[in-house]
């Protein structure tokens, strides 16, 4: 678990349900500690304020990105490339070989950060959300570091 150092851990819950956002129900406070007390998961809190996160987990030598959600308010600022990159400075410390993570394929917004950091479709999965009454595919994708 990655942590603000200007945070304590007490408060992390409170700025994790903080950051508004239509995309994903927030954790149960058990449920989010129970991920961030576990070493191989990875959650980063932008700062100096918690207007995003990212939540990842490590396997072996790859990374899986289970998600990263900014604030509604304050997206297309480089909240989103700032996450990402401390990801980055973790996995290249942690020698880890690839990063992997699955997204929508209508979202284009998030398709479009991934590959400016250099992400690959390396794959697809059918069916793999539910929203709105509907499935729609995911693309997977996957940036080799080493
Ligand atoms: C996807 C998301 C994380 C991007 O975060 P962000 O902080 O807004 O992104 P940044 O400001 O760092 O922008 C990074 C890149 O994303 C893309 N991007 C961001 N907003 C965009 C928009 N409105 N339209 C098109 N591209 C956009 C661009 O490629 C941008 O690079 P640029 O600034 O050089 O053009 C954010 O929109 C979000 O939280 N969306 C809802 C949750 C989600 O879909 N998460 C991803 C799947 S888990």
């Amino acid at each position: 678990m990655l942590r603000s150092d200007a945070v304590k851990n007490d408060s992390l819950y409170e700025y994790y349900c903080k950051v508004e956002d239509d995309y994903e129900k927030k954790w149960e406070k058990k449920d989010f500690y129970s991920f961030i007390s576990n070493q191989d998961n990875i959650f980063i809190l932008s700062h100096p304020k918690p207007l995003g996160y990212l939540k990842a987990r490590v396997a072996r030598d790859e990374i899986e990105i289970i998600s990263i959600i900014i604030d509604k308010k304050f997206r297309k600022v480089g909240i989103g490339k700032s996450l990402l990159n401390k990801l980055l400075d973790i996995a290249l410390k942690k020698k880890i070989n690839n990063i992997f993570l699955e997204v929508s394929v209508e979202n284009q917004i998030a398709i479009s950060l991934y590959k400016k950091f250099n992400f690959i479709k390396v794959g697809k999965r059918k069916n793999y959300y539910f929203q709105n009454g509907r499935y729609i595919d995911a693309d997977i994708m996957r940036l080799t570091l080493f």
